[in-house]
C-alpha cells in the first residue's frame, strides 16, 4: 500500500510537471511551505493537541485525536495516542471498523490497548496469546501473537506497517503519536517507531531518542517483509515474558551465510510477491526475562464482541506446506530447514504460519524457518 502510494504520487507529480498543468501543486504550495513531517513534531503528553496533525492534503484529515480521556474511552474511541509502557500496559494500531485490511485503513487506524487508562479502545480479552517485552540499550519493543480479528481485522489479513512517515509523511495513522514512561521521567515522546500488524503477530518497536539510531532501528521502508525481519524476537505463542536484551541489527542489515554485511533492498510492488529473503532473521541474546503463562496479566479486558472462531491455531497451514514454504527460502536458510521436517514443521505450526501467502508471503517463509531452526535446536 504504502509503495503504491509512493509511486502515484511520483506518477502523478510527474505527468504534472511534464504536461505543464502546474493547478493541483499551485494549489497545495501554501500549505506544503508550512507543512512540517509528523517525526520532526515534538510534544508534550500532557500539553497535546487535539489533532496533531493540522494538514489537509491528498489523504484528507486526521481520523482520530490526540487528546484522550476517561471520555473518550471504550468501542468507539479514535484515540491516535499509542502508549507502551510494559508487557501488560501497551497499545498497538487497529482498524477503526470491523472486518478491515490494514493496507487500505493504516492512514486511519486507532489505538488498541491492553487496558483502560489511555482514553482508547480496549484490546479484547483472549486476543493476545503470547507477547513479550523487550528492553534493549536503544527502544523497547512488544512482539507477539493476537487473534486480529477482535481488533478489527480480516482474520486472513496479510497485513502492513504503521509508522509516523508515509509517503506524505503525515503518518500512519495521520497524526498518531507514541509515548511511553518506561524511559523514567514521566511520558516521553517516542519520535520513531513502528508497528507491524498481521497473519496473527504484532511487533512494535519504539526507539529511544536519547539514542543515536533511533531512525535506523525504527527504519520505516521495509514494510513488506513484516515483523521477523523487522522486529525479530522469539515469538513463542502461549508466553508472556518480559526482558532485557542486546539491539537488533539495523532492519535490512544482515550478515550472510559467507560472512558479509549487506543491506537489503526491498523489490516493489510491481515486481510481485517476495517470495525468498536472502537472510534469516535471528533474534538477538535475552537476559533476564520474568515469564508468566497466562493472559491473565490483562486486566479489565472487555470480552470479544464477535465470536472467537478464528484462533491463531486455525490459521496454520499443514506441515507439508510449512516444508514447502521453508524451501522456498534461500541456501543460507538451507542448514536448519534440512536438519528435521517433522519437529520444523510441528514448530512452526505452533507458531501460527499463515494459511495465505499472499504479497506477505515472506512473513510465513520466515516463521518457517525459524520454526525450523528451534525445531533443529530441540531436536540437538
Ligand atoms: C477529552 O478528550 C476529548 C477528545 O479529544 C476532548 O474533546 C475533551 O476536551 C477532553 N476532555 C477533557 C476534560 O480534557
Ligand atoms: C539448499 O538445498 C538445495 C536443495 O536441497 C540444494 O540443492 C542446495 O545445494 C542447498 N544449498 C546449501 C547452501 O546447502
Amino acid at each position: 500500500m504504502f509503495t503504491i502510494l509512493a509511486a502515484s504520487l511520483a506518477a502523478l507529480a510527474g505527468s504534472a510537471a511534464a504536461k505543464g498543468t502546474p493547478t493541483v501543486d499551485q494549489a497545495l504550495e501554501p500549505r506544503q511551505a508550512a507543512f512540517t513531517p509528523l517525526a520532526s513534531q515534538h510534544f508534550n503528553y500532557d500539553t497535546l493537541p487535539y489533532q496533531a496533525d493540522t494538514s489537509d492534503g491528498e489523504r484528507g484529515r486526521q481520523y482520530g485525536y490526540n487528546i484522550c480521556n476517561s471520555t473518550t474511552e471504550g468501542p468507539t474511541s479514535n484515540c491516535q495516542t499509542a502508549i507502551i509502557n510494559s508487557l501488560d500496559d501497551f497499545c498497538i494500531w487497529g482498524p477503526p471498523e470491523p472486518n478491515s485490511v490494514v493496507g487500505n485503513t493504516e492512514g486511519e487506524a486507532v489505538a488498541w490497548c491492553t487496558k483502560p487508562g489511555h482514553g482508547s479502545r480496549i484490546i479484547p480479552q483472549g486476543a493476545i496469546t503470547g507477547a513479550q517485552f523487550m528492553r534493549t540499550p536503544d527502544y523497547i519493543q512488544i512482539t507477539g501473537h493476537i487473534n486480529q480479528a477482535l481488533i478489527n481485522m480480516t482474520p486472513d489479513d496479510g497485513g502492513g506497517e504503521m509508522d509516523p512517515h508515509g509517503a506524505d509523511q503525515r503518518g500512519n495513522p495521520l497524526g498518531g503519536l507514541v509515548f511511553t514512561n518506561a524511559w523514567g521521567a514521566g511520558y516521553t515522546q517516542v519520535v520513531e517507531w513502528h508497528n507491524f500488524m498481521g497473519d496473527n503477530l504484532f511487533c512494535l518497536k519504539a526507539c529511544d531518542p536519547k539514542g543515536p539510531n533511533a531512525a535506523r532501528y525504527c527504519e520505516h521502508v521495509f514494510d513488506r517483509i513484516g515483523c521477523w525481519y523487522n522486529a525479530p524476537a522469539a515469538y513463542l505463542d502461549g508466553e508472556f515474558s518480559s526482558c532485557l536484551g542486546a539491539s537488533q541489527d539495523f532492519p535490512g542489515i544482515y550478515t550472510g551465510a559467507d560472512g558479509v554485511v549487506s543491506t537489503y533492498t526491498q523489490p516493489p510492488e510491481s515486481l510481485g510477491p517476495i517470495a525468498t529473503m536472502p537472510w534469516v532473521p535471528v533474534p538477538p541474546a535475552s537476559s533476564s526475562c520474568t515469564t508468566f503463562s497466562s493472559a491473565a496479566i490483562y486486566t479489565g479486558q472487555p470480552t470479544p464482541s464477535i465470536a472467537q472462531t478464528t484462533s491463531a491455531a486455525s490459521t496454520s497451514v499443514p506441515a507439508s506446506s510449512a516444508a514447502a514454504a521453508a524451501s522456498k527460502s534461500t541456501p543460507a536458510a538451507n542448514k536448519s530447514s534440512a536438519s528435521s521436517t517433522a519437529s520444523a514443521s510441528a514448530a512452526a505450526n505452533a507458531a501460527g504460519v499463515p494459511a495465505k501467502f499472499g504479497a506477505s508471503g515472506v512473513w510465513g517463509v520466515a516463521i518457517g524457518m525459524v520454526g525450523a531452526a528451534i525445531g533443529a535446536v530441540a531436536v540437538l
